[in-house]
């Protein structure tokens, strides 16, 4: 494992119960003020990416736009932001997801990408990947080649109730099983939610 890894992980501040109890939010806004871990984690996806004829890094609303313009400006590609509903001023294409309760939806400008451009999706987390499968489906829809997902953080999602104590790790399953089998890279294992 990179080596720049572990300051990264131990950067990102876990606050229990927020921001309902059960839930150990992961708080990306203490790696941002440290100045090294915040450069470590972009240098490892520019790193990744710089040869990979990306051309499109595409961030979901909101924290995939702070990750995602400085991985963009390093690798030469444009920014594209994946922004909740009626935010973008023009023309756009949508996506439904399913959260915990209820759905959500993000969307993308029509003519933002061209069919054939080669994109990297950029979340802080995967949690059930509802977000991050949205962010691909939109992408295909218009002919957009998804050569990867990224993300600073991936946690393990919990399928059973956690009283089941000794069973756990039997039900543990991870969003990136909803990829449809996209690739994903992570930085960091979070701890169960
Ligand atoms: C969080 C996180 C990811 C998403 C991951 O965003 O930043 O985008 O949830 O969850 P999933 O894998 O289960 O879809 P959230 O919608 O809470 O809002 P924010 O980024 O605007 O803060
Ligand atoms: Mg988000």
């Amino acid at each position: 494992q990179d080596p720049r890894i572990a300051g990264i992980s131990s950067a990102i501040r876990i606050i229990p119960d927020f921001p309902k109890p059960g839930i150990m939010f992961q708080d990306i806004t203490t790696l941002l003020l440290d100045t090294k871990a915040f450069k470590d984690t972009i240098d490892l996806f520019v790193e990744r990416y710089r040869d990979q004829n990306i051309s499109v890094v595409a961030g979901v609303e909101a924290r995939g736009f702070i990750f995602g313009p400085p991985i963009a400006l390093a690798i030469g590609a444009k920014f594209v932001p994946m922004r909740k509903p009626k935010k973008l001023p023009g023309e756009v294409i949508s996506e439904e997801y399913s959260l915990e309760y209820g759905t959500d939806k993000i969307e993308m400008h029509v003519g933002a990408v061209q069919a054939g451009e080669r994109a990297l999706v950029i979340d802080d987390l995967i949690a059930t990947g509802g977000t991050l499968n949205a962010a691909i489906k939109l992408l295909e829809r218009v002919g957009v080649n998804v050569v990867e997902c990224a993300c600073v953080i991936e946690l393990p999602e919990l399928k059973v109730q956690p009283y089941l104590d000794v069973w756990l790790n039997l039900f543990l399953t991870h969003g990136r099983e909803k990829l449809g089998g996209r690739s994903l890279f992570v930085l960091v294992e979070g701890e169960g939610a």
